[in-house]
């Protein structure tokens, strides 16, 4: 945790969810209803397919929706994409960018991401900006030459603590059960931290940075309680509620250390 950065729970849902899902989102909504959620935000990124409803079963609650992509261009020729201002429309708060997923399935570039988080800047959505080395680049030691290069990159000069987040997911430790070692996301995210306040200042220093890859239950609290780790980003145990609730929950105890 950061003192003064307000944690963030955020679920990636990616290709997986058909309206049979939404009972799991509707439970989220209700679990997050608690007094925990003055303390930490809760997010549910669905496939675009499920945003609207999605977005309607939350109305009442503290949980917000986003979504996991959008397109740089406000709209046109683009088959298959969705854009910012789509994603707004349907009352999403924020948009998850440049996945690792997407820069290997979609050959995403530092550049386009980079202008993806402007575009959704301009829609008023707040942008996740996914960063993290391969298995190569790890065992190369270049992850924090790869970490540099990619926060240049990919965040706009336009960010800020309210419209930015980061998260640091190692694409090795994405739904391999495998995580760094705290010593080893402790060194990323400081590093992290260090080149955003030099670019950004103030606002650097209060940007969530999520950490992703492999949060389960049984690892959030020792992951959520490294410094500088302001939230986590949860690919597979986000589809189901009772997971997603009980990483959410590690808060109640974390936060009753800190006062
Ligand atoms: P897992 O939690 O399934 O490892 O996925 C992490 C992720 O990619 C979230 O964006």
């Amino acid at each position: 945790m950061s003192p003064d950065v307000r944690p963030l729970i955020a679920g990636n849902w990616k290709m997986n969810g058909t309206r049979q899902s939404l009972g799991e989102i509707k439970a989220m909504a209700e679990g997050v209803m608690g007094p925990l959620s003055d303390r930490v935000d809760a997010l549910i990124c669905p496939p675009a397919t499920l945003l609207y409803v999605a977005t309607a079963l939350c109305t009442d609650s503290p949980l917000m929706v986003g979504a996991q992509d959008c397109h740089r261009n406000v709209s046109g020729p683009h088959t298959g994409d969705i854009s910012a201002e789509m994603i707004a429309d349907c009352f999403g708060t924020h948009v998850i960018l440049g996945h690792s997923e997407r820069r290997t399935d979609h050959g995403e570039t530092d550049h386009i991401v980079r202008d993806k988080a402007a575009a959704a800047y301009q829609a008023e959505l707040t942008a996740i900006i996914c960063v993290g080395e391969t298995e190569d680049e790890r065992d190369s030691y270049s992850t924090l030459d790869v970490l540099r290069r990619q926060l240049r990159g990919s965040v706009p000069d336009g960010a800020t603590a309210d419209n930015t987040v980061i998260a640091y997911e190692p694409v090795w430790a994405i739904g391999s059960g495998v995580t760094p070692t705290a010593e080893d996301i402790d060194v990323a995210h400081s590093f992290m931290r260090s080149e955003l306040v030099r670019r950004f200042g103030d606002e650097g220093r209060h940007m969530r940075l999520l950490y992703g890859g492999s949060v389960k239950p049984a690892n959030a609290e020792k992951l959520m309680s490294i410094a500088n780790v302001d939230g986590a980003l949860v690919g597979g145990a986000s589809l189901k509620a009772d997971d997603f609730l009980a990483i959410y929950s590690v808060y109640e105890g974390l936060i009753a250390e800190t006062l």
